[in-house]
């Protein structure tokens, strides 16, 4: 006897998604992609495998992604490559290789996976599904009121509003970044005994993260350290209260978090992130910034970008949370079919209703049973309606047509009637 073979198991951190669970990520992504189109934003399909050198120059070298969180490997031609972490980088790449940013501007989303090797946790996975979006060649502050005002619409129209909270910050140009660096560092290392091993080792290549720390020992020192808003010149600022002034105009809310740094080097001027109370430690929903210098570090002209990334999976749990989803069933209408002849019949039947009626879900019974049998299966499909075949109906040309969730009798009709009962029922 054969030895029976060990089942091998998903990888850590990334999911199968059930056909149950697909239907509340098809009703996602269904609403966002028409909350994109009320704005007119266009679709872009990236690779999901990129040189690696692409992250190390946008993400940065010093930031976790890159340290530590890259699937990267070696092709067969000694290539290193990547898979995505996420899906800036790609598109501006993308962008850039096609001329798309000569004298235009252009909105564009992008849907798929994303891979990152951190430790698994609810909400953190290693694979996780992103919805991005990013826009070029508008200096702001307008398209970025924009980009946010699109993401507050979403959580209206998904129901969860109420539950989550829009922080924003602006984080300067390079040079007022640099010159708050040298006064950040300074402060820091007057408080060296208060900063946890992680800080220690930030301090020296990138402190501005040591803002983002959620170490409750460093709280009360990092709430006295300098305000990067209070070291920005006049043109950020100006940016900055304009993008303020239209979201007030737009009655939308916001919280400025002045500590409010993100993980991702290319950042500069206005950075955002939409966060909730209701999913633990990953309560960040969304998050973006204008990254106007990564367009020169990629190889382009000097030129603008702003964007964000929602993480799918968050979303979702928010959403599970509330209950809120409105799922349509899979099956209208299940058919029934015992013998031969009816099995011929119904199968022939099927492609008939199916051609004149194109919306409706029709499921045909394969693989055989009694009539008990195929009516559970009806019954579990969720359909409102069993056409029932057997052979003396198939021999007649008739079928039975049972309503399955309300108590009607079943009726008998010829094959015409059928299709002129469903189309009227589908049409109402
Ligand atoms: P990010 O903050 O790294 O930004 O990711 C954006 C969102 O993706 C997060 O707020 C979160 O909802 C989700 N996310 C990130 N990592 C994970 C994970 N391990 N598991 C589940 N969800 C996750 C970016 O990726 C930028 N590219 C956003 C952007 C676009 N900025 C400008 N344009």
């Amino acid at each position: 006897m054969a030895k029976q073979q060990q089942a091998i198991q998903a990888i850590r951190g990334m999911h199968d998604i059930l056909p149950e669970q697909s239907l509340y990520w098809q009703w996602l992504e269904g609403q966002s992609r028409q909350v994109l189109g009320a704005y007119g934003y266009q679709e872009i399909r990236l690779p999901i495998v990129e040189k690696t050198e692409l992250f190390k120059r946008s993400i940065g070298e010093v930031t976790d992604i890159v340290e530590k969180e890259m699937y990267t490997f070696d092709d067969r031609n000694g290539d290193s490559l990547t898979l995505r972490p996420e899906g800036t980088a790609g598109c501006l790449r993308a962008c850039l290789e096609h001329g798309l940013l000569h004298n235009q501007s252009h909105r564009l989303w992008y849907y798929g996976p994303m891979f990152r090797h951190e430790r698994p946790q609810k909400g953190r996975y290693r694979q996780f599904y992103q919805l991005g979006v990013e826009t070029y060649g508008m200096p702001g502050p307008d398209i970025d009121a924009e980009i946010i005002a699109l993401t507050d619409r979403l959580w209206k129209q998904l129901g969860i509003r109420d539950k989550v909270e829009l922080q924003i910050n602006s984080l300067g140009t390079s040079e007022e970044r640099l010159a708050y660096r040298g006064k950040l560092v300074e402060y820091f290392q007057q408080h060296l005994a208060v900063l946890d091993e992680d800080s220690l080792r930030r301090l020296e290549t990138n402190p501005l993260r040591i803002l983002d720390s959620k170490n409750p020992d460093m709280q009360t020192m990092l709430q006295q350290a300098p305000v990067l808003l209070e070291h920005l010149g006049e043109e950020s600022l100006a940016h900055f209260n304009s993008l303020k002034a239209t979201l007030d105009d737009l009655g939308i809310a916001y919280q400025l978090n002045t500590r409010l740094v993100r993980g991702l080097d290319y950042y500069g001027k206005t950075v955002f992130e939409w966060v909730t109370e209701h999913l633990g430690s990953q309560g960040t929903i969304c998050a973006g910034g204008r990254y106007d210098g990564l367009i020169e570090q990629l190889g382009g002209k000097a030129n603008h970008a702003i964007g964000f990334a929602m993480g799918m999976e968050r979303i979702l749990a928010l959403l599970e949370l509330l209950d809120n989803v409105p799922v349509a069933a899979t099956t209208d209408v299940y058919m029934i079919r015992v013998g031969t002849s009816a099995e011929a019949a119904g199968m022939r039947l099927a492609e008939r209703i199916r051609d004149a009626i194109p919306g409706l879900k029709l499921q045909v019974n394969c693989g055989g049973g009694s009539f008990k049998s195929q009516f559970k299966k009806a019954d579990k499909s969720g359909a409102e309606y069993a056409i029932i075949i057997g052979d003396d109906e198939a021999q007649r040309g008739e079928v039975a047509l049972k309503p399955l969730r309300i108590d009607a009798e079943q009726s008998t009709h010829n094959h015409d009637q059928l299709l002129q009962t469903l189309q009227d029922w589908h049409s109402q």
